[in-house]
């Protein structure tokens, strides 16, 4: 019953919608366990780029079963789109399952993430506005509207009438906008509920019944490790928990039915949104990572924050997700530059050095990094698929990450195209 968990180790962005479509290929079900359409999954399929937000990775593959598990929070107009689009691509397969557990992201939720984002000023967290936060909050408030509600149309009015009680309220008292009514959310919401219907399962039942059999499962992380909400650099957070433990609970698998933990790296790091980030660049080669790697999101276009690795972040993701192997993802994008640095420690703003991450936001925007410092390497590597091929410094550069994550590499991803991967191990 081999199950793997794929886990961004840094602050998203690390290339996991490819990592994971290649782990479809072994697999039998892939499970995405929490988040929304923040998420932006770029999977490339021939000289097709499929942009994923809600659906999981291994939607291209037909014979692999894809699903939307009750740890998400889904925004069914936004989750028709896509699959009008990915099915206008020709690349879409029928074997979809939507947990009827999931909760949903409502027309106020955006309202509120918006207007919440506004009101924090120049403490603004940066979210992609898309209803996360707000979502999530009415979850754990028992407040949720939930994937089961919205197939069943007197009861979604029913849900909808009593959740606008406080909304309105706050909608009109606390931000002077004007009040939302059963009916348009109604209007807009119950047709996407019929079309979603044959689709909707309990899909805890669905993913023992897979494991029971024996089949292969991938559960799909979107966000990050430093973005969890207890593990990250709250309150520079999503509202979610991808990591470890936020699989198992959004999934609806056991940590006894866990057999890998895969945590992806980026060969360097990115950011998008406010928040402390040690090693970002703001200088000409941090705008030559963004240029190089385009990083620029791919649910909000934002230009994302650049800079080296950092290895004393990695690994306390690389604890607190027990990862059993790394995918190192981008190693392409730093060919060319002399020199690439890893950062090992970080000086306290008392003056000591530290490997330990800090648990507080406000110190780790204040601690310096200490870097040791490689060759870099100038030879193209898109078109090396085995680490003998990989030029001398490249290697010794993940081998180094390796050592200071205390982590062994599974992959090292090489270019954006599908088949450009070095395998050492398989996770699956
Ligand atoms: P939210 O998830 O929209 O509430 O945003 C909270 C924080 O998480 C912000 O800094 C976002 O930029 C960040 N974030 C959310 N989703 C992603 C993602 O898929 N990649 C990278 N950052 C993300």
């Amino acid at each position: 019953m081999p199950a793997a968990i794929v886990i961004g180790a840094q602050w998203g962005d690390e290339g996991k919608g490819k990592i994971t479509d290649h782990l479809a290929e072994r697999a039998h079900m892939v499970v995405r366990y929490q988040g929304g359409n923040n998420a932006g999954h770029t999977v490339m399929v021939g000289d097709t780029v499929l942009k994923l937000h809600q659906i999981p990775s291994g939607i291209t593959r037909p014979e692999v079963a894809v699903v939307l598990g009750h740890g998400m929070v889904i925004n069914p107009p936004a989750l028709i789109e896509e699959l009008d689009t990915v099915r206008s691509l020709g690349v879409m397969s029928d074997n979809i399952h939507i947990s009827s557990s999931a909760h949903l992201v409502m027309p106020y939720h955006i309202l509120l993430d918006g207007l919440e984002e506004e009101l924090r000023g120049a403490a603004a967290l940066g979210t992609t506005r898309r209803g996360i936060g707000p979502a999530y909050a009415d979850k754990y408030a028992r407040t949720g509207i939930r994937v089961q509600d919205l197939v069943d149309p007197a009861r979604f009015r029913e849900r909808v009438s009593q959740a606008l009680k406080r909304v309105n309220l706050e909608l009109t008292r606390v931000f002077d906008h004007d009040p939302m009514t059963v009916e348009s959310i109604a209007e807009q919401y119950l047709p996407t509920g019929e079309r979603l219907a044959r689709y909707v399962t309990d899909t805890d039942h669905l993913v023992q019944e897979a494991l029971d059999q024996g089949k292969r499962l991938v559960l799909e992380g979107a966000q990050a490790t430093m973005l969890d909400i207890d593990y990250g650099t709250y309150p520079y957070v999503t509202s979610s928990s991808p990591t470890a433990g936020g699989a198992c609970q959004g999934s609806g698998v056991s940590p006894m039915q866990v057999s890998h933990v895969l945590g992806i790296v980026k060969a360097y790091t990115s950011r998008v949104g406010a928040g402390p980030f040690p090693t970002e660049l703001l200088d000409a080669t941090g705008d030559w990572l963004v240029e190089q790697g385009h990083e620029y999101g791919t649910s909000t276009g934002r230009r994302r924050r650049c800079g080296w690795i950092d290895t004393v972040a990695l690994r306390y993701a690389a604890r607190v997700n027990g990862f059993s192997g790394l995918a190192i993802t981008r190693l392409d994008v730093l060919t060319g530059l002399d020199q690439v640095l890893i950062c090992s420690a970080y000086r306290l703003p008392d003056g000591s050095l530290t490997r330990d991450y800090p648990a507080d936001a406000d110190v780790l925007a204040h601690v310096e990094p200490i870097y040791i410092s490689m060759p870099g390497w100038s030879e193209p590597i898109s078109h090396l698929r085995s680490v003998q091929d990989l030029p001398e410094a490249a290697w010794a550069y993940c081998q180094r990450v390796s050592e200071l994550i205390n982590t062994p590499i599974d992959l090292i991803s090489v270019g954006a195209e599908r088949d450009e991967l070095v395998v050492i191990k398989w996770p699956l």
